[in-house]
C-alpha cells in the first residue's frame, strides 16, 4: 500500500469473502432439492426459486464487492494520487451491503422482481444506482483530478461506466415477454462476456504489471488488442443467447459465428500472461498468488471458452439449451473467471494492505483452500456436465417428460452435490486464510 486511502478497499474484501460462504451454502441447499424429496411444509416456507434467487444474487453482489474494492486499491496507485471521497467509499459499502441484505431477506418473503440473476425489486434497484453513481463518481473525480490516464484504468473505467449502464435496462419491465428477455441478455450476457471481461483484463494487467516489474507497455498493448476482439466478439455474441426468444432468424447466424470467437481472445489472454511472466521473471513469487493466477486463465478458458462453445452452435443449442449442461458451463465459467480473478486479487493486495515485508505470506494452508475448491468446482461442474447430457438426450432426443427424465439425473445430482462439499471445505479453508494472512516465516531471510 502507498497511498493511505487505498486501504478501503479492506473491508470491501471482508464483506465479499463473507457474502461467498453464504453463496456456497445456498448452492449446497439447491443441490439437495436435486437428489432428496424435501418436505413439502420445507418447499411451502422455503421454495427452491427462492434459495437459487438467494445463491446467484449473492454471487453476484460478492463479485461486484470485489471488483470495487480492487478499483479501490488500484485506482490510487495508477492515478499516482489519494483517492477523492474515502469516506463517501465507505458509506457506499454500508448502503450495498444494506441493500443486499434486505434484497434477500425480501426473497423469503416474496418480494421479488422474479427474472433470474435481477430478482432484486424496483426500489432496491434504486439504491443500487445510488451506489453505482458514488462509487463512479468517487473514481471519475479521481482520475480526472490527477490528470493521468492509463490504459489499464481507461479500460477498468470503461469496463465499469458499462456494467453500470448496462444495468439500466434490466429494470424496466416489458410487457411482450420477448422483449423483457431480449433485454434481460444484455445484462446478463454483456455483463459476463463484455463488461466484466474488461474489467478482469484491466485488473490482471495491473497485478501483471506489480507482481513481474514489467514495462506497462508491455502488458498494456495486449490489452488494447484483447479489448478490441472482447467488444467485437462479445456484443455480437449475444446472439447465442437470440436463438429461441422470437427474434429475428438471423440471430441463428450472427450468435453461432461470433460466439464461436469469443474464447479467442480468452485464450490469448492465457498464452500471452504465460509468455510475459517466462521471458520477464526468475522467480515467481509469492507462489500461491500465481498459482491463483495461472488457475484464474486455465479455468477461465475452460469454463467460459470451451465449456461455453460446448453448447454456443444453433445446432446444438436447440437441444441443451437451459438443461444442466447449460448449469454446468455457468458454474465453471463464473468460478474460473470471476471468483479466482477477485481471490487472485485479494491475495496480491491483502499483503500490502497489511505491510508484509516483500509482500510474501505465509502460504502453506492456501494452497489447501485453493485446490479443494478449485478440484470441487470443477467436479461439481462435469457432475452437471453429465447430468446435462443425460437430460438432453432422455428429455429433448427420446421425448420423456421433464419429470421421468429426472429421475437417473439424481444419481449426478448427488455427485454434484458431493464435489459441493469439498467446495465449501475450500472455501472456508480459502476465506479464513485470507482473513487471518501473516507475514511469511522469516526463512527468506
Ligand atoms: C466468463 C465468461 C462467462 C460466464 C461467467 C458465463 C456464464 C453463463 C451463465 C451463468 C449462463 C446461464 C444463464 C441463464 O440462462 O441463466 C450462460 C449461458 C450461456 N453461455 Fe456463458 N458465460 C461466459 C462466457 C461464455 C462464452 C465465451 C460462450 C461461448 C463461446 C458462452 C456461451 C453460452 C451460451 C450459448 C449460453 C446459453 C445456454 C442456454 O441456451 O441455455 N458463455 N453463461
Ligand atoms: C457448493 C457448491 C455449489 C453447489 C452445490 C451449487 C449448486 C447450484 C444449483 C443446484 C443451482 C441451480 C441450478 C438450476 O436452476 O437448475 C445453481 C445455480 C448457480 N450457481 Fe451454484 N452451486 C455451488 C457453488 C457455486 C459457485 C462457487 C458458483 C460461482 C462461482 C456458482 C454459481 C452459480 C450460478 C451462476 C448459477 C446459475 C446457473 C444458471 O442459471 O445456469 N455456484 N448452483
Ligand atoms: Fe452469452
Amino acid at each position: 500500500m502507498i497511498y493511505r486511502t487505498q486501504s478501503v478497499a479492506y473491508p470491501y474484501f471482508v464483506v465479499a469473502l463473507l457474502l461467498f460462504v453464504l453463496q456456497v451454502l445456498m448452492g449446497l441447499w439447491l443441490g439437495i432439492n436435486y437428489f432428496a424429496t424435501i418436505p413439502q411444509e420445507i418447499v411451502d416456507a422455503f421454495p427452491f426459486s427462492t434459495a437459487r434467487a438467494m445463491h446467484t444474487n449473492l454471487l453476484v453482489l460478492w463479485m461486484l464487492l470485489g471488483f470495487m474494492g480492487a478499483t479501490f486499491y488500484l485506482v490510487p496507485e495508477e492515478t499516482g494520487s489519494e483517492l477523492a471521497w474515502p469516506k463517501m467509499a465507505i458509506a457506499q459499502l454500508v448502503i450495498l451491503t444494506v441493500t443486499g441484505v434486505v434484497a434477500l431477506v425480501g426473497f423469503l418473503f416474496g418480494w421479488t422482481q422474479g427474472r433470474p440473476l435481477l430478482e432484486i425489486p424496483r426500489p432496491l434497484d434504486v439504491v443500487v444506482v445510488i451506489g453505482a453513481l458514488m462509487f463512479l463518481a468517487n473514481v471519475g473525480v479521481t482520475i480526472i483530478r490527477a490528470k493521468r490516464w492509463t490504459a489499464t484504468q481507461g479500460s477498468l473505467l470503461a469496463g465499469l461506466v458499462f456494467l453500470a449502464v448496462m444495468y439500466l435496462f434490466g429494470i424496466p419491465f416489458y410487457e411482450n415477454i420477448s422483449v423483457d428477455w431480449y433485454y434481460w441478455w444484455w445484462v446478463i450476457h454483456l455483463w459476463v462476456e463484455g463488461a466484466w471481461e474488461l474489467i478482469a483484463a484491466a485488473i490482471t494487467a495491473f497485478m501483471l504489471i506489480k507482481l513481474t516489474g514489467v514495462d506497462r507497455r508491455v502488458v498494456e498493448k495486449w490489452l488494447y488488442v484483447e479489448l478490441g476482439l472482447f467488444l467485437f466478439t462479445g456484443i455480437a455474441g449475444t446472439g447465442h443467447h437470440y436463438y429461441w426468444l422470437g427474434t429475428p432468424r438471423y440471430w441463428l447466424w450472427v450468435g453461432g459465428i461470433f460466439s464461436a470467437l469469443e474464447p479467442l481472445p480468452i485464450l490469448l489472454m492465457v498464452v500471452d500472461t504465460w509468455r510475459d511472466v517466462r521471458d520477464r521473471t526468475t522467480r515467481l513469487e509469492p507462489r500461491l498468488t500465481w498459482v491463483y493466477m495461472f488457475g484464474m486463465v486455465i479455468l477461465h478458458f475452460v469454463g467460459a471458452g470451451l465449456f461455453g462453445f460446448a453448447h454456443t452452435l444453433p445446432a446444438i443449442n436447440y437441444y441443451t439449451h437451459g438443461s444442466q449442461v447449460t448449469v454446468s458451463h455457468g458454474h465453471l465459467a463464473f468460478y474460473g473467471a470471476y471468483a479466482l480473478l477477485n481471490l487472485t486479487f485479494f491475495y496480491f493486495a491483502i499483503p500490502r494492505l497489511k505491510g508484509m515485508p516483500d509482500h510474501a505470506y505465509d502460504e502453506r494452508t492456501g494452497h489447501w483452500g485453493f485446490w479443494l475448491m478449485s478440484l470441487g468446482v470443477l467436479g461439481l461442474s462435469l457432475a452437471f456436465a453429465v447430468a446435462g447430457v443425460l437430460q438432453t438426450y432422455l428429455e429433448r432426443v427420446q421425448g420423456q417428460p421433464y419429470i421421468v427424465s429426472q429421475e437417473p439425473i439424481r444419481l449426478w445430482m448427488l455427485i454434484a452435490f458431493l464435489h459441493g462439499l469439498v467446495v465449501l471445505a475450500g472455501v472456508v479453508v480459502t476465506v479464513r486464510h485470507l482473513l487471518t494472512l501473516k507475514p511469511a516465516a522469516a526463512q527468506h531471510g
